[in-house]
């Protein structure tokens, strides 16, 4: 993920000019996607599509803990089978070269490679190294992700996030695979999300481990941020030619009323999920409205710990979803206010792809050392259905293509964006909602594993070749 797509020039393929490319996903001919080095891929994460939970040694996660628990996730469906992926792997790369996407991001399933003792398990790095090589062979782009969310259930016995001890093992973690995995890793990510594992997973108890408190949260936070900046300078040291960074989602936040109250309201929104995670990474601080949001909530701090954090990066991973409606609570927070006749996804989530545009050029100003970024995920989930064998999930692709038209907006408004990965490649395990949520560009019918190529797939795959095809 080292291209560069500032430094090259604008080259438009002649065929945009008679209308040959007019169809409802194709970006207009002076979009930066025509950028050949502007990477498209497509994401997927470990829980969500491997399946083969109990197999060559893995061990479990909070996922499978928490899944099995009733009423935690929708329908009680599980991670136990998934798209199979961990069985069907060949299949399902075969299947993302043959769209042309040109980079995949995967997330390594820490239960499946490390025992309870820190000890390497090799079939499960086996799994990882055949997977990644293929991925070379095939010259597509890799980027991996060491935690999206299955912690070893080992770990959160002994505390997991709130235990600070987690980061160390962590770095363990990182510094076994990317002594393992060199060479076939082009960008090191080390965290998905940390807004999810510590808000969800500890302050409000949607996601694993399933703990609700709010001073849990600020301080798995803390821990997953210290582990992060634990694990960059080992995957510099064990692998220096690959990028390193870390994974953020980020939310817009926006308020009725210009009250200064309502703006007030919106602000702190974006405090909470953004500037919480990107302040001590790019700032070396928390910031401090995050406490007037949330009194009495400051994580135990050691010294030295934010300069771990704000260790440097090569790389910013956004996933971007839906923008938020709020006002003021009346007291010192922000209560949602959704807006009404709004375009939403299956997941109610608002279609809002101006909040990645202004949330982009936001950062560019707030951050002056902001690293280059690269969409990590983004994507929506609709309730598609096969007929006579296709699928045509007309939202989605005219979500993509207006949110990449976003994307181009803030690359020409100066912010360095160098990719867009989709999420996901295929419907999967959609955490709390299970496998009703549909992701994927492809289409998974889970009683018989068969893969389905949407028209929102073809569509890009589409693009994809005409853009390659450009001279
Ligand atoms: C993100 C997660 C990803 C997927 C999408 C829809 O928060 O990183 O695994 O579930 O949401």
């Amino acid at each position: 993920m080292a291209n560069d797509a500032s430094a090259v020039s604008d080259a438009r393929p002649s065929a945009v000019s008679n209308g040959a490319l007019a169809d409802p996903f194709s970006p207009p001919a002076d979009s930066s996607l025509w950028r050949k080095n502007f990477l498209l891929g497509a994401a997927t994460a470990s829980y969500q599509i491997e399946g083969a939970v109990n197999e060559d040694g893995r061990l479990p996660s909070i996922w499978d803990t928490f899944s099995a628990k009733p009423g935690k996730v929708l329908a009680g469906d599980t991670g136990a089978v998934a798209c199979d992926h961990y069985h069907r792997w060949e299949a399902d790369i075969e299947l993302l070269a043959s769209l042309g996407l040109e980079g995949y991001r995967l997330s390594i399933a820490w239960p499946r490679v490390m025992d309870a003792a820190g000890l390497p398990n090799r079939k499960g790095l086996d799994f990882y190294k055949r997977l990644l090589n293929r991925l070379k062979e095939k010259g597509i782009t890799t980027s991996v992700t060491l935690y999206h969310w299955d912690l070893p259930q080992h770990l959160e016995d002994r505390g997991g996030w709130l235990n600070r001890d987690t980061a160390y093992r962590f770095a363990d973690y990182a510094d076994l695979m990317s002594r393992e995995l060199a060479g076939t890793v082009d960008a090191w990510a080390t965290l998905n999300e940390p807004w999810c594992s510590a808000y969800l997973g500890y302050g409000n108890g949607h996601h694993a481990p399933g703990l609700a408190d709010g001073r849990f949260a600020t301080q798995a936070m803390h821990h997953l941020l210290l582990a992060h900046g634990l694990a960059i300078p080992v995957l510099r040291a064990n692998d220096p030619a690959s990028q390193k960074g870390i994974v953020a989602n980020i939310g817009r936040g926006t308020a009725n009323s210009d009250s200064a109250a309502d703006q007030r309201a919106a602000h702190l929104f974006e405090v909470q999920h953004n500037a919480w995670i990107l302040d001590p990474l790019l700032k070396g601080a928390y910031p401090q409205d995050l406490f007037e949001l949330w009194p009495g909530t400051e994580p135990l701090v050691l010294d030295g710990d934010m300069q771990t954090i704000s260790a440097p990066l090569d790389f910013l991973g956004i996933n971007y979803y839906f923008r938020t409606n709020v006002a003021s609570d009346g007291a010192h927070g922000f209560r949602d206010v959704p807006l009404e006749g709004v375009e939403r996804t299956q997941m109610g989530w608002e279609v809002h792809p101006d909040g990645l545009r202004d949330l982009l050029i936001g950062f560019n100003r707030t951050y002056r050392n902001l690293p280059p970024i690269y969409i990590t995920e983004n994507g929506m989930a609709s309730d598609d259905k096969v007929i006579d064998g296709h699928v045509d999930d007309t939202q989605r692709i005219s979500f993509l293509k207006r949110h990449l038209a976003a994307v181009d907006q803030a690359i020409k408004a100066g912010v360095d964006i160098r990719g867009y990965f989709l999420w996901s490649l295929m419907d999967n395990f959609e955490w709390a909602f299970g496998y009703e949520r549909r992701f994927g560009v492809v289409h998974v019918d889970y009683s018989t594993q068969k893969r389905t190529v949407k028209r929102s797939a073809e569509l890009v795959a589409k693009f994809l070749k005409e853009r390659k095809a450009q001279a």
